[in-house]
């Protein structure tokens, strides 16, 4: 039996394990035993302890409690408690998921105390090196063992960095994820609570540094949804990251009218809300690509993304946070059909991993 310590912190970390440890559960209890490591990096209920609840994700052996502050402070105390833990139990292997601070932290702490780092979701870039996720994510790539790409993109990001012979595509677990929850996701009664009807509205995320913290910017992109909800009269739905409404308040912004805006929201309420919308408009990487998988088109507010094959097949566009290219998207985009094709694997990602897993633990 191998012994993997599996680190997360962040809310999609936290939905991504629920793949993983379903696979592990199901299919190989008496190969791998997990313990996962919860930082602390989000910590409000509606952020993380709903995902344990709802998915199942096994509780946290180890809860850091690190909470919010700066990137240096965070990332700092992160690595002296996940080094404390790997030196206090005899772990064969660390996994680490994505590109956040915990992400970061967790490769770091574990390459230098040399037990292998796997990598789920490697080999992504912007090509923008001002995005705190574009540094973690090439440092926890070349510290990993293996990497796991969920693309062909990935892989040839990979390869472009001489990583080729550590990676395996895939596929992405968050597929495996959507295909799982979908059907249960459709009774979650979200859109009978808040009197929405199928197709009528448009939801929308924002959480971005750089559009939550650039008021220019974030007020833009405000401006463009109100703009959306006055002239189709129908409701611009806003789940809305903690991030996002203390900039709110800090600068005394009031959303325009037709924005309905919503605490962060459980998985299966967000799965329930992406298949009810007409269109979704979001700076999230998981957000624009469980549009993709639920085949709705998306705007995506940024300069760039990271899933750029969405964009590719014309499901989705960018926009950055320009009111003039959003109403365009807009009406270019609403009424698409989008056809969800298999450019993130075949929904059983979990399993390929683990197998790879198994295959290079000592
Ligand atoms: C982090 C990740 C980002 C990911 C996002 C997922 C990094 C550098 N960024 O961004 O890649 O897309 O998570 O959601 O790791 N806050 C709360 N309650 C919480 C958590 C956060 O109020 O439970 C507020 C605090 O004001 C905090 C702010 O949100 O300062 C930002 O949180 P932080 O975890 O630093 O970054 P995110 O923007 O959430
Ligand atoms: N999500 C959720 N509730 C919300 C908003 C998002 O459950 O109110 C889920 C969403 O379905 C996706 C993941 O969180 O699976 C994306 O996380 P987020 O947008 O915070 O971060 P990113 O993917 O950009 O790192």
């Amino acid at each position: 039996m191998k012994k993997i310590l599996t680190i997360i912190g962040a809310r999609p970390q936290i939905i991504k394990a629920a793949a993983i440890s379903r696979a592990i559960h199901t299919h190989y209890p008496t190969l791998l035993e997990e313990h996962i490591l919860h930082t602390g990096q989000h910590y409000d209920a509606a952020m993380s302890q709903v995902f344990f609840d709802e998915l199942g994700v096994p509780k946290p052996h180890i809860n850091l409690g690190v909470g919010s502050g700066s990137h240096g402070w965070q990332t700092a105390r992160m690595l002296e408690g996940i080094e404390q833990t790997l030196q206090s139990g005899s772990y064969d292997a660390v996994l680490v998921y994505g590109d956040t601070n915990s992400t970061l932290a967790g490769a770091l702490a574990a390459s230098k105390l040399h037990v292998p780092v796997f990598h789920i979701e490697a080999g992504l870039r912007s090509f923008n090196m001002a995005m705190p996720e574009e540094q973690n994510r090439i440092v926890a790539d070349h510290l990993a063992t293996r990497l796991y790409a969920p693309t062909q993109t990935a892989v040839n990001n990979l390869i472009h960095e001489g990583l080729d012979t550590h990676t395996l595509l895939s596929g992405d677990i968050m597929l495996d994820n959507t295909l799982h929850y979908l059907p249960q996701a459709l009774h979650s009664g979200i859109l009978q609570r808040y009197n929405l009807t199928e197709g009528h509205y448009a939801l929308a995320t924002l959480h971005r540094d750089f559009n939550t913290d650039n008021t220019t910017r974030l007020q833009s992109i405000l401006q463009a949804l109100g703009q959306i909800a006055h002239t189709d009269g129908t409701a611009v739905v806003l789940p809305l990251h903690p991030r996002t409404t203390a900039r709110l308040k800090d600068q005394h912004i009031t959303l325009p009218d037709g924005i309905l805006q919503l605490p962060p929201v459980s998985y299966l309420d967000m799965l329930a809300l992406e298949h009810g919308a007409r269109i979704v408009l979001t700076d999230s990487g998981g957000v624009q690509k469980e549009a993709y998988f639920v085949q709705r088109p998306c705007l995506i507010l940024r300069p760039e993304t990271e899933w750029k094959e969405i964009v590719d097949e014309g499901a989705a566009i960018l926009t950055d946070a320009d009111p003039q290219r959003i109403l365009e998207a807009y009406d270019t985009l609403l009424g698409q059909t989008v056809t969800r094709h298999a450019l993130f694997g075949d929904g059983d990602a979990s399993s390929h991993i683990i197998n790879d897993i198994l295959k290079h633990i000592r």
